[in-house]
């Protein structure tokens, strides 16, 4: 599969409206006009006139943010499951799909399968999909091989697909997605292979950044998952988990409490949950996504946590079983619609709260100097038409560390 062209850019000129997450004022600003330098793949400077040299990448007067970050997906499967997408149409739940033997278990038997090169192009094809929908900076979740050898294919698998393209990857280890068939009996046994097999092995080979459970009702406890992130930590990998999706059962606490970077879903967080991620660092990541595609009609309380302080990311959770969208701009237009948030706010967990749930505040998900030049150009002129035209693609121009990526008219 052809990699995209990759061509490097002094700077983007002829910039309508530009908004971005101001790190000195710490918050998002909406500015007009003007031209940004970017030098080494960063941006350097910001002058308020136009150039029209044919080194620059001209905006044509149409609005300028910074990438996307899509903080949470799981985009390491083999095959689709539109049939339980339909089973769901006839009044079957997740929870009972997921039962009866299909849902995550579903896609880890089809992942055991495949081949480590097919399952690459396969992620290859979905980042590149990404590029073309904004997104600059994506993690990447294993999760479906649920056994040492299809967990380590899956992580390799996102290594060497991302290696193919200038798309920015941080790597996931999932193996608490599920407890595999073969351990159905016996999760203790499951839980001592992740703990003194898996995760030495992944951090071994420094095959992932972060370490996730999907700490929830009937798959792991908070007690369990503590136990699993606290040695992933000590193996030198940083936490980030679902949390509280269906039921409250206190995993933004344990979030929290453990100084994960972020607590992902939130569904059904409690208020404790809400006023303990408030008093921290964790970011709280929503996934509207999940909502909608499940539809479920739970959406997470978006605007109380953010009138309690908490900072809040917007991802997709793009994966076959609760969310096949990648598209973080329909994300957004969810979080205008479901969780009550303005467009300002949706871009802001869009870009700075996601680089933040990933630990890279410092230096991505801003145009602002010293940061990489990642940044999307849209067909829009101003950033509340993004949210609102959806159902297409308003990317013009996708641009990852001072390259441009995508030329479309
Ligand atoms: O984030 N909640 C757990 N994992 C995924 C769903 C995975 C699947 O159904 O394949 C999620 O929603
Ligand atoms: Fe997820």
């Amino acid at each position: 599969m052809n990699a995209p062209y990759s061509i490097p850019v002094k700077g983007i000129t002829n910039i309508g409206q530009w908004i971005s997450w101001n790190p000195d004022s710490h918050k998002m600003e909406v500015r007009e006009g003007g031209t940004w330098l970017i030098n080494e793949g960063k941006f350097v400077e910001y002058l308020p006139q136009s150039f029209s040299d044919s080194g620059f990448l001209d905006a044509k007067g149409r609005l300028l943010t910074p990438g996307l970050v899509d903080s949470h997906t799981h985009p390491a499967f083999a095959t689709t499951r539109e049939d339980e997408f339909e089973m769901r149409a006839t009044g079957m739940s997740y929870q009972e799909i997921a039962k009866a033997g299909g849902g995550i278990r579903n896609s880890v038997r089809k992942l055991r399968e495949i081949s480590e090169a097919d399952l690459s192009d396969l992620i290859f094809g979905r980042l590149r999909l990404m590029m073309e929908h904004g997104t600059t900076t994506v993690e990447c979740k294993s999760g479906y091989g649920l056994s040492t050898e299809s967990e380590l294919k899956s992580l390799r698998a996102i290594h060497s697909a991302s290696n193919r393209l200038p798309i920015r990857t941080l790597s996931t280890f999932l193996g608490a997605h599920e407890v595999p068939d073969e351990f159905q009996d016996n999760k203790t046994g499951y839980i001592n292979l992740l703990i003194h097999e898996m995760i030495p092995k992944v951090a071994g080979d420094n095959l992932a950044d972060f370490c996730d459970v999907f700490c929830e009702e009937g798959v792991f406890t908070v007690g369990e998952t503590r136990k699993i992130l606290e040695v992933a930590q000590a193996h030198g990998l940083e936490l980030k988990f679902h949390a509280d999706e269906f039921i409250s059962t206190g995993g933004a606490e344990l979030a929290a409490g453990i100084q994960a970077l972020s607590a992902d879903h939130l569904m059904a967080i409690s208020e404790e949950g809400i006023r303990a991620l408030a008093i921290s660092d964790t970011v709280a990541t929503l996934l509207p996504g999940t909502t909608f595609f499940l539809g479920t009609g739970t959406w997470a309380p978006a605007r109380k946590m953010l009138e309690s302080g908490v900072t809040l990311a917007l991802a997709t959770d793009f994966n076959p079983g609760s969310n096949m969208s990648l598209s973080m701009s329909f994300i957004m237009t969810l979080a205008v619609i479901y969780l009550k948030m303005t467009s300002l706010e949706a871009f802001q967990a869009a870009t700075y709260g996601g680089a933040k749930a990933l630990g890279l505040s410092d230096n991505t998900g801003a145009i602002a100097v010293g940061y990489t030049a990642d940044a999307v150009i849209w067909s829009a002129f101003n950033y509340k038409q993004v949210p609102y035209y959806y159902g297409i693609n308003q990317v013009a121009e996708t641009v990852i560390q001072g390259n441009c990526i995508l030329k479309r008219q």
